[in-house]
């Protein structure tokens, strides 16, 4: 006789597979996360339809409302599409999605918004601070997620559902309480399969945990078409919109917002985040463009040398990698021939930015260098180039673009690689094209 199959229970959180059922996973150390294989394959055969191929078209968008937001998205929402939104609480991922939404609702397309999280009088206060009220936008405040989607699919007819958030709502037969990770699991399923059959797009905000991951299972991120993460330092205004995930666009777009008394405003000028203008002629600075996916940032690499009374001097470097900036010192001291062995040395890209591309070499080289010798760069000028072990000046991505940014900001001079194509040269701006990084210093007036 044929051995029988042993039951078999499977972790909602990690996908874990054990015959023996316990309270905690022993794979991820989840409480409750184990049901039977058996209700899960069930569950998905019931979904389970025949599916015709069909031919390649490129996705539908619908506007979100917001032109920042749908730039991060690339190019706005897709009919269909879930996108999850996280960021800590108290960022604003509420505001941002109830404006998006009302501003959907006015355009004349009903938007359902389902807050598990506050009451309609909230919601509606907010909506009316943040100028959105339409008729259009159809509030749900509850956390059964079944009857606030029957708004989708019934007379009600949305065209964009709005999920706040699927920590906060129950799935149908799911036992538990919300958010925890079998119902978050859940949540997250029913949201997409009413989307697809539907043929709406759909936003659903996440809770993050301490650690910075968005809280739930594993998987959430998986299930969804688009995941963007919603961040601000806690003493600014500024927000921080990016893609981490998008089946549709690129996720190197950046998105900033202000927060302010009526709602969040899109930040045209962001260039001006990271650049105040106050230390020209300050000896150590220098100035570079910086890409943020397509957007080009004004970035300011400030350094500052100071004797050491130690053996061993000390680097200190922040926006731009250490080991980079080591890298650059070396090269500095034994391709242009300026000490810097007996100096600390400190780099600081201001504003917090971070560039993870190699444009900011010559930038940085050029801050030391005016540090060491405590002279001020030249004025109005910025640095774009790689710096390579020999000292020499490569070209950088996107060139084109950066000095436009650089122009529009009112630099006069750019300081760029010989190798550089003819064509991405800016015409306005004076462009200087060194071969070496010693070449530059003498165009910046530190070395003669
Ligand atoms: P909220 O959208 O509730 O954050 P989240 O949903 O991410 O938890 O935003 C909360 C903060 O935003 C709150 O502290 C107040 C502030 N805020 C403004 O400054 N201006 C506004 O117009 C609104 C609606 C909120
Ligand atoms: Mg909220």
């Amino acid at each position: 006789m044929a051995k029988e199959d042993p039951m078999r229970y499977v972790c909602g959180h990690c996908g874990f597979s054990t015959v023996t059922r316990t309270g905690k996973c022993t794979s991820c150390g989840q409480w409750g996360t184990l049901v039977q294989a058996q209700a899960a394959a069930e569950g998905a055969k019931a979904r389970a339809e025949v599916v015709s191929a069909v031919s390649v078209v490129p996705p539908r968008r619908v506007t979100s409302g917001i032109p920042e937001l749908d730039r991060v998205l690339g190019g706005g929402l897709v009919p269909g599409g879930v996108v999850l939104i996280g960021g800590q609480p108290g960022i604003g991922k509420s505001t941002l999605l109830l404006q998006a939404g009302g501003l959907v609702a006015s355009m004349g397309t009903p938007v359902l918004y389902i807050s598990g999280e506050e009451s309609s009088a909230q919601v509606a206060l907010r909506a009316s601070r943040l100028g959105v009220v339409s008729e259009n936008l159809l509030l749900y405040c509850g956390n059964n997620l079944e009857d606030a989607l029957s708004n989708v699919t019934g007379s009600q007819n949305a065209g964009l559902f709005i999920l706040d958030s699927v920590q906060a709502v129950k799935a149908p037969g799911e036992t538990g309480w919300p958010g925890t990770p079998n119902q978050v699991r859940a949540v997250a399923q029913l949201s997409v399969d009413v989307a697809r059959a539907a043929n709406v797009p759909a936003v659903l905000v996440g809770h993050i945990t301490k650690d910075g991951r968005l809280a739930g299972p594993m998987l959430l991120e998986h299930m969804v078409d688009a995941v963007l993460t919603f961040s601000g330092e806690g003493y600014s205004s500024y927000r921080m919109l990016r893609a981490i995930k998008n089946r549709y666009g690129n996720t190197d777009e950046l998105g900033v917002f202000e927060m302010k008394e009526n709602g969040l405003a899109a930040v045209e000028d962001k260039s001006g985040l990271y650049w105040n203008r106050a230390d020209a002629g300050v000896s150590g600075v220098a100035m570079t463009v910086a890409m943020e996916g397509s957007t080009p940032l004004i970035a300011e690499v400030q350094t500052l040398a100071s004797p050491t009374a130690f053996p061993y001097p000390k680097r200190t470097s922040r926006g731009i990698e250490l080991n980079r900036f080591q890298l650059l010192t070396a090269v500095l001291e034994k391709r242009s021939g300026i000490p810097c062995g007996g100096h600390d040395l400190y780099l600081n890209v201001a504003g917090g930015l971070s560039i993870q591309d190699p444009s900011a070499d010559l930038a940085a080289c050029a801050a030391l260098a005016s540090a060491l010798q405590d002279r001020p760069l030249r004025g109005g000028c910025c640095y774009l180039g790689e710096v390579g072990l020999a000292g020499e000046v490569r070209p950088v991505v996107r060139l084109a673009a950066r000095l436009k940014e650089a122009e529009r900001l009112g630099f006069k001079h750019a300081v760029v690689s010989e190798k550089e194509r003819d064509e991405s040269i800016c015409a306005r701006l004076d462009v200087a094209r060194v071969n070496s990084l010693s070449d530059a210093l003498k165009i910046g007036g530190i070395l003669t």
